[in-house]
């Protein structure tokens, strides 16, 4: 597949202790202040999702955000969204002097993570035993951690959590 390596891509999501991304289409815990970290980072930028991740937003397409959604199906089922059916396609409504940020789910993070610069991870502290889609492996060797910020737990989040960027190595 032809890419475009000068679009700059990040990606966007909260893992469990494992990797874990989410169960049954849907998130893994509600954590509102990842929430509003997710907000701030996205907000007036190209968003790049998969079709059963724009099929979990509780309201459609994000407001105040360019939604891109990649799947095989019908335009009109996806309304506010530019609709592709290819990565490539997607690259092709994104910037050079703008980073696009992929926002789920597991299969979009599997094909996008070797085009990325930077990640912006939630590290939720916690094991979901019943998670069924998760994210590729980080590495050391690929990604340098540049900012930590922990977060603990209190009445609104469950469990304790980081706020945690890489960029790439080299
Ligand atoms: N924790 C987090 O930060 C986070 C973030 C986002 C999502 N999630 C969770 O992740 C889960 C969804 O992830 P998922 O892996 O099941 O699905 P997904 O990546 O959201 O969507 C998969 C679908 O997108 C289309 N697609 C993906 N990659 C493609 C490619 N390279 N080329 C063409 N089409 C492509 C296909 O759609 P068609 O089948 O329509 O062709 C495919 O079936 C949900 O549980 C969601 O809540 C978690």
């Amino acid at each position: 597949m032809k890419m475009h390596p000068r679009k700059p891509i990040a990606l966007i999501a909260a893992l469990d202790e494992e990797n874990a991304i989410g169960r049954n289409g849907d998130l893994l815990c509600y954590l509102p202040n990842d929430l509003k970290h997710f907000k701030q980072i996205t907000q007036g930028h190209r968003v790049i999702m998969g079709r059963r991740t724009y099929e979990s937003l509780p309201k459609g397409a994000l407001p105040n955000r360019t939604n891109i959604v990649i799947t095989s199906d019908h335009a009109e089922n996806y309304p506010g969204c530019i609709v592709v059916r290819s990565l490539e396609e997607a690259f092709n409504h994104c910037l050079e002097d703008e980073t696009a940020f992929v926002i789920g789910g597991g299969m979009l993070y599997r094909a996008t993570l070797p085009l990325a610069e930077r990640l912006y991870i939630t590290r939720i502290h916690h094991t979901f035993p019943d998670a069924d889609t998760f994210f590729p492996e980080i590495t050391a060797t690929a990604w340098e951690t540049t900012t930590k910020e922990h977060h603990a737990a209190d009445e609104k989040h469950p469990f304790p959590y980081t706020f945690i960027t890489y960029a790439k190595r080299g």
